[in-house]
């Protein structure tokens, strides 16, 4: 699978070792930084990332931060995004089995490496469940403004 990952500086290591460790399961894995430990500012990082999978350069993206919640909000600023904040693996595959969710975030200082496996394990393998869920995913294109 193509995914594309992205953090601040409070998740760059927990980026870096679950890049990895993807790579090493044979995902095709885009680093879309940040970089290293130097402050930056976690919506500039949400946003590449929500544009670079609704563009299709990724079938999915992972977006992390200190909390998580910081990086899942900028991301879900996208209409075309459905980024679910989760810290345990059965949100996750609910994620993406009722809300299609095409981005999973996490928190670095909320879990640890092996948890974060384990939700990305999940949300990788876990399909649309379609039929009632369509009709409501379908809607949260359309929020009004
Ligand atoms: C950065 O210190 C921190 O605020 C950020 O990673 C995140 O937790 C925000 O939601």
């Amino acid at each position: 699978m193509r995914i594309a990952i992205a953090s601040d500086h409070a998740a760059v290591a927990l980026k870096a070792a679950l890049a990895g460790w993807l790579r090493e399961q044979g995902h095709e894995v885009e680093d879309l930084g940040t970089d290293g430990e130097a402050s930056v500012d976690y919506p500039d990082f949400g946003y590449k990332l929500a544009a670079h999978v609704a563009a299709g350069k990724a079938t999915r993206g992972i977006a992390l931060c200190g909390t998580g919640i910081g990086i899942s909000i900028a991301v879900n600023r996208h209409p075309e995004m459905r980024c679910a904040l989760v810290s345990e693996p059965l949100s996750a595959a609910l994620a993406r089995e009722h809300n299609d969710a095409n981005v999973l975030a996490m928190g670095a200082r909320i879990i640890g490496i092996e948890m974060a496996r384990a939700c990305i394990t999940a949300f990788l393998a876990t399909p649309f469940g379609g039929d009632r869920h369509a009709r409501r995913v379908a809607k949260l294109g359309k929020a009004p403004v």
